[in-house]
């Protein structure tokens, strides 16, 4: 399948890297609001550099991959529908649910599919964590933790603002990773309980460039919060860019039987960890799945709908998963818990013995 790029900046990389690798899918072209910055990154990964819209007009794409930033992904997201293309964008779905909600309600009115990111859930270690649970080496799940604790962005970032920014924060940029990871391993959420608070009112960016400059922030940058599973496991939730030292990434699962510690869900850098009563320490679980990389829920889009089956990395889990991070501010300032009212059903796992790079219809 033919496919465009729109947003050129750093992530776009990942995507750029993976569609070199992806058997399924040639990225055709690229396009940015800044041209420069498309034309930059089509000398470097090979594809042509054109006008947002000559890529909406290209009836040879099919499917838009959408990489602007979060304020824009609604606005991108519905010119890609409307173009009669499939949309597949970066986390968050939408800074807010009634945004996202216009965005769904495109795609049913046009019959093209929403894709979302992130596809951290189908890497290898994630399949494989998610097989351990349905295989019941930790028996029926009851409690974890979903730790994501850094120092914030200003330090690494080239054009930071947006993380401090309404619809940034450490929530709407990570919580995507863990919240997504656990639905597919747990199934829905059910109600969120949380409290949220902010240590400044303004950044100083010390990245190389932008050393010194000052960035407001809109948003709280501390959040904390329980959230209370359909199957009724409770998950403790911090996501946090006031801490000064960052903290290691944390997904840990405890069943009724033993414990599965998953690491950090945004880059699956280690295999999970079983622990059962009576061994000496953790044990490294064997990885049942290949690796693969961002891009892989692309691969999994394309797959989906040249064989017209579901695809995992869907709007449906994206919009529940922003309803969980938007129920932490409702419940902060209520003080109460939140009902949600979506309840996906966990994505298929993927099969046993695909490549990497491949889906479900290369088996
Ligand atoms: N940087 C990372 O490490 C990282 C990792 C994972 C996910 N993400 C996500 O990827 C997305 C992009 O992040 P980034 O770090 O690449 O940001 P960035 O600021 O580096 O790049 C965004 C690009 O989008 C372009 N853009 C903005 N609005 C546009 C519009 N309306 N139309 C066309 N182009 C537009 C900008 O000109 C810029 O080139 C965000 O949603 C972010 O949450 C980033």
């Amino acid at each position: 399948m033919q496919i465009g790029i729109i947003g050129c900046g750093k992530i776009s990389d990942a995507y750029f890297n993976g569609g070199k690798h992806a058997e399924n899918l040639n990225i055709k072209a690229c396009a940015d609001l800044n041209f420069e910055a498309a034309q930059a990154k089509a000398t470097e990964h090979g594809c042509e550099a054109v006008s947002i819209e000559d890529l909406l007009n290209d009836s040879e794409i099919e499917l838009v991959v959408n990489l602007t930033i979060p304020r824009a992904h609604v606005e991108v997201g519905t010119q890609i529908l409307e173009a009669g293309k499939h949309a597949y964008a970066e986390k968050p779905l939408a800074e807010r649910l009634d945004e996202a909600d216009k965005l769904m309600a495109v795609a049913a009115k046009t019959g093209k599919r929403i894709g979302s990111a992130p596809d951290t859930f189908l890497f290898g270690h994630s399949q494989t964590a998610r097989k351990l649970i349905d295989d019941n080496w930790i028996g029926t799940p009851t409690s974890g933790t979903a730790f994501m604790r850094c120092a914030g962005h200003e330090s690494w970032h080239p054009s930071p603002n947006f993380y401090y920014d309404l619809g940034g924060g450490p929530l709407l940029d990570m919580g995507p990773y863990y919240i997504t990871s656990l639905v597919n391993l747990l199934g829905p959420v059910k109600s969120v309980i949380a409290r949220t608070n902010r240590a400044r009112d303004e950044r100083i960016a010390t990245a190389e460039g932008i050393k010194g400059q000052r960035i407001p922030v809109k948003i709280d940058t501390h959040t904390t919060g329980v959230l209370e599973f359909a199957n009724g496991a409770l998950i403790t939730m911090i996501m946090s860019f006031d801490t000064h030292r960052s903290a290691p990434e944390n997904l840990t699962i405890n069943g009724t039987h033993g414990s599965l510690n998953i690491g950090d869900p945004n880059n699956y850098n280690t295999p999970p960890k079983v622990f059962c009563p009576g061994q000496a320490d953790w044990m490294d679980a064997p990885t049942t799945h290949p690796d693969n990389a961002r891009m892989i829920g692309v691969v999994d889009m394309v797959d989906a709908i040249q064989n017209d089956r579901p695809h995992r990395a869907s709007g449906e889990l994206a919009y529940h998963v922003l309803e969980v991070m938007e129920a932490f501010d409702v419940s902060s300032k209520s003080g109460s818990a939140v009902e949600m009212k979506t309840a996906p059903e966990r994505p298929a796992a993927l099969p046993l013995g695909l490549r990497e790079w491949t889906a479900d219809s290369s088996l």
